[in-house]
């Protein structure tokens, strides 16, 4: 079966990005899985109920979130209704929604979870590795798929080091830069950094660059406008996996600017 992961969706430019690229893609390749994280959906932060649907619509099978989860406010009543939408699995007890969902395939149970590292930031999270484990301990599953939302590259492979063998993909988002490094690990898990952003390539991470400058230059906050001028890239890895043995028999990195 032919699995897509698509990077950090970013505003207006992101959504184009799928519009433009996703059904071709799925077409031309025959993909079966998709799995694309939203976060920044919404204006360039969060996601809204309605741009869940939409992904859903362009055959997103499961959106996953990160630090922007609840960026929008507007999707905390929705969390439970919104049966393919997932958070970080290691936030603490008591927050909205789920951090995994299983869906069944072709007779097969396909199960997606996400993680958040705590490097950099993020240190009121549970430990990633060990709502990890609980997750493959508890829910058995034919094939297991991680999103690690995170900004560290070296907390990112090592969790991938750790996991080989037990989690069948494990992609990195959060850092919107695509890393060139996808490779199927010792123990046959597919790895990549991180998928990259699907949206505006000529901003600062997705925003307006003046925005930014402002901010670094004299300190003072600023709001971010998210990008809508120039090139548009969709940015994610495509993977092939034997059905029967769970091998990954080829990996494309993807890479559309238009
Ligand atoms: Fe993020
Ligand atoms: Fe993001």
């Amino acid at each position: 079966m032919r699995i897509l992961l698509i990077g950090d969706i970013f505003g207006e430019y992101g959504r184009k990005a799928i519009e433009n690229n996703l059904p071709k893609l799925i077409q031309e390749h025959g993909i079966n899985f998709v799995v694309a994280n939203g976060e920044n959906i919404a204006h360039g932060k969060g996601i809204t109920f309605k741009y869940y649907q939409w992904l859903l619509e362009q055959h997103v099978n499961v959106v996953t979130l990160g630090n922007h989860s609840f960026s929008n406010r507007t999707i905390v009543e929705h969390m439970d209704e919104a049966k393919n939408l997932i958070r970080p699995l290691n936030y603490g007890l008591g927050t909205p929604g789920k951090g995994y969902v299983t869906i069944n395939y072709n007779g097969k149970k396909i199960t997606v979870f996400q993680v958040m590292g705590r490097t950099f930031d993020n240190n009121s999270l549970d430990c990633p590795f060990r709502a990890a484990e609980k997750v493959l301990n508890e829910v058995k599953s034919d094939l297991y798929i991680c999103d690690f939302h995170g900004e560290a590259t070296s907390e990112k492979i090592a969790f991938g080091l750790y996991f080989d063998g037990k989690i069948d993909i494990i992609v990195g988002t959060h850092t919107h830069v695509q890393t060139n490094d996808a490779r199927v690990l010792r123990n046959g898990t597919m790895y990549m950094t991180d998928l990259g952003m699907t949206g505006p390539l000529e901003g600062v991470i997705g925003v307006e660059p003046e925005d930014i400058f402002h901010r670094l230059l004299t300190g003072m906050p600023v709001k971010h406008t998210p990008m809508t001028k120039g090139k548009i890239q969709f940015c994610g890895l495509l993977v092939e996996i034997n059905e029967t043995t769970h091998k990954v028999t080829k990996y494309d990195i993807i890479n559309i600017v238009e």
